[in-house]
Formats: structure tokens, C-alpha cells, sequence
């Protein structure tokens, strides 16, 4: 079985469980910081990895599509949102045409796409030139006691439920070829990051 079929297998599994046990982070902060990021938002939005639909309730009078690669977690965004528009999908081969999307947006996405700077070349690839790619993530510290922490306990989060807790995602965006713009720390310390990017000329 490839990594692919590996970790979408995982999330189908977790998907039994995932809104259970998100639900103390939800409601801690991550609600808060999904409304104000995705509220203000305009025009054509591509959101990857839409999960279980957390983000679906703080859009506004978007065109919104929303892709995932696990069977579970979609079904449980379609039962919750049955108007929206969700797609089976793979973030690493998206099925639109370049300069599509105003805006592509993903949230605790990146760390657990098998191969995330494919991902964010093909993101790259379908938003718009003056568009925008956002993303709400965890990452490895730069704080070497936590990342040794986030080192050691990552094959059990990548075992147990298909994500990674230590990704250098900052430089996954660099080595995609995207201009970053934002880059901000959110919360628990620096590993919540708010990041904004766009495509350039
Ligand atoms: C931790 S969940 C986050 C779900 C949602 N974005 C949220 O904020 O609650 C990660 C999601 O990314 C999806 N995912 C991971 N790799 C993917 C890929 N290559 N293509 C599409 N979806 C992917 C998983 O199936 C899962 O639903």
C-alpha cells in the first residue's frame, strides 16, 4: 500500500472519532480562529482537505468547493452540510483548471498530506494570480525541547490518526515556490501558525 492509501486509510478510520476528540481544541481557540479567518472571505474559495466541515459554518456568500481524499470524513461533511459543494478529492492531483480559486484555504491539513509540497504546487497552481492560499497549521517548533518532544511523539500521531506534529511547514511553502505573506504565530507558542501566500508573476 502506498503512503497515499496509507493515510487516507487512517482518516477514514479516525473519522469515527475526529469531532469528539477535536472538541476541547475547538472550542479552546480553534473556532475563534477559524471565524476570523474564513468570515471575512469573497468569490471563488477551494477549501483542501475539508474534513468533517468545521470550517463550513463561518462562511460567508462564498462560491465554495471543498475537497477531501477520505471517503468518512466527507461523508460525515455531506450528512452536516448536504447544500455545500464536496468533492472526493486528492490535494496532491486537484482536478481544476490553473487560476480557478480567489482563494484556497486549508486548515490542520498540511500536516498530514503524504506529500505536502505537491499539494502546495498544485494549490499554487489553481488560485489566481492576485489570489490567496491560507493556512491555519500546526508545525515543529523552533523551540528545540518541543521539537524533540514533537520528534519523538510523531510516528505515534502519524500511526494512530495519519497526521505529523513535526513538520517544517514554513519551508514546505518555500520549497512550493509560493511568496509568503503572513507568517504569524497563534498560539502554543510558535507551533499554531497562521500562514498566507500567494503564487507571484
Ligand atoms: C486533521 S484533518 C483536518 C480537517 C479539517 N480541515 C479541519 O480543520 O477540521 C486533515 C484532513 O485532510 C485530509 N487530507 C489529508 N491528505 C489529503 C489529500 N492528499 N487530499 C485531500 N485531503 C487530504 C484528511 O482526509 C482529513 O480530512
Amino acid at each position: 500500500m502506498n503512503e497515499t492509501e496509507k493515510i487516507k486509510k487512517r482518516y477514514n478510520r479516525y473519522s469515527y472519532i475526529y469531532d469528539c476528540t477535536e472538541c476541547p481544541c475547538e472550542l479552546f481557540s480553534f473556532q475563534k480562529y477559524r471565524k476570523n479567518i474564513i468570515s471575512s472571505l469573497g468569490g471563488k474559495v477551494l477549501e483542501v482537505g475539508v474534513g468533517t466541515g468545521k470550517n463550513i459554518p463561518y462562511y460567508n456568500k462564498v462560491d465554495y468547493t471543498g475537497i477531501d481524499f477520505s471517503k468518512n470524513m466527507l461523508a460525515k461533511a455531506k450528512k452536516k452540510f448536504p447544500k455545500a459543494k464536496l468533492l472526493y478529492g486528492d490535494a496532491q492531483e486537484l482536478e481544476f483548471k490553473d487560476n480557478s480559486f480567489d482563494y484556497v484555504i486549508t486548515t490542520f491539513v498540511l500536516c498530514s498530506i503524504p506529500d505536502p509540497v505537491k499539494a502546495l504546487k498544485e494549490m499554487k497552481r489553481v488560485v489566481k494570480k492576485e489570489g490567496k492560499i491560507i493556512m491555519l497549521e500546526h508545525v515543529r517548533s523552533k523551540n528545540r525541547l518541543i521539537a524533540l518532544w514533537q520528534d519523538i511523539h510523531n510516528p505515534i500521531t502519524k500511526f494512530l490518526f495519519g497526521f505529523n506534529i513535526n513538520r517544517d511547514t514554513k519551508q514546505n511553502i518555500h520549497k512550493a515556490g509560493l511568496i509568503m505573506t503572513k507568517d504569524q504565530a497563534l498560539a502554543l507558542g510558535d507551533v499554531l501558525q497562521l500562514f498566507e501566500a500567494r503564487k507571484g508573476d
